[in-house]
């Protein structure tokens, strides 16, 4: 059994998972994002990939490799990443773990300069949401639509609005005051239409593997 089907149980199965920071132009020269590393995101798309799944990870400036057996695609703003998304599709399960900036600036198209004490103020724009966006599809909508809710406070309540907000089915919420952002290990919670499940505190690897694994029998109707 070890080498049977149920090793791979996502074979034939698209997923598309998004990960790391967007980078969002304030001039030629500078850029706003934020301290995501895409640990996490790697680290998902890499249990996918080793259940048998075509992975699509559409990333954001990070410093890491792909994972063996992932195609990824390299992006830096927002609306580059939900471009490439949509590019992706059709997919079964869409994961979405990057950091997306909430805002891009109203860029300049020439390095903005000091002059006489004034500061420069900068006009926001709010980008789309990719992951709201994937998840109320009319037509294509993926099977399975997963986010991530990083928290500073009310996690749980945080995460139970966001899910309902954006229409996905799961959320996997985290508490961001501490390590995770950047560090090795992450204690999150999985919220469904059900309920919620508070997971132990573990390496990254072993959320990304748990989440495939869970992702695997929403799928195939079957523990795996
Ligand atoms: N997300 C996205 N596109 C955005 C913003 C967020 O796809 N423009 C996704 C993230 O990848 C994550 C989920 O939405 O899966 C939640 O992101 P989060 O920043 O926690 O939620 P926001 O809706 O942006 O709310 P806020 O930052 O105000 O808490
Ligand atoms: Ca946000």
């Amino acid at each position: 059994a070890a080498f049977g089907p149920a090793s791979r149980p996502l074979a034939g199965k698209h997923v598309l998972v998004t990960a790391g920071p967007t980078r969002e132009p304030i001039d030629p020269v500078r850029f706003l994002s934020n301290h995501s590393s895409g640990k996490q995101g790697y680290a998902i798309a890499g249990a996918l990939a080793a259940l048998g799944a075509r992975v699509t990870l559409v990333s954001g400036p990070t410093a890491l490799a792909p994972p063996p057996g992932v195609d990824r695609v390299d992006v830096e703003t927002a609306l580059e990443m939900e471009a490439a998304c949509n590019a992706a599709l059709p997919c079964d399960v869409a994961v979405c773990v990057a950091a997306v900036a909430d805002w891009r600036v109203a860029a300049a198209g020439q390095k903005l300069k000091k002059q006489d004490g004034e500061m420069p103020s900068l006009t926001l724009i709010e980008n789309p949401d990719i992951l709201a966006g994937l998840a109320q599809r009319q037509t294509g909508r993926p099977q399975l639509v997963i986010g991530f809710a990083a928290e500073t406070h009310e996690v749980l309540d945080y995460a139970v609005a966001k899910r309902a907000r954006k229409g996905c089915d799961w959320i996997v919420a985290n508490d961001v005051t501490g390590e995770a952002m950047g560090g090795a290990r992450n204690q999150v919670h999985l919220v469904t239409a059900t309920g919620v499940e508070s997971w132990p505190e573990l390496p990254k690897a072993d959320v990304a593997a748990r989440l495939a694994l869970r992702i695997a029998e929403n799928l195939t109707g079957s523990p795996n």
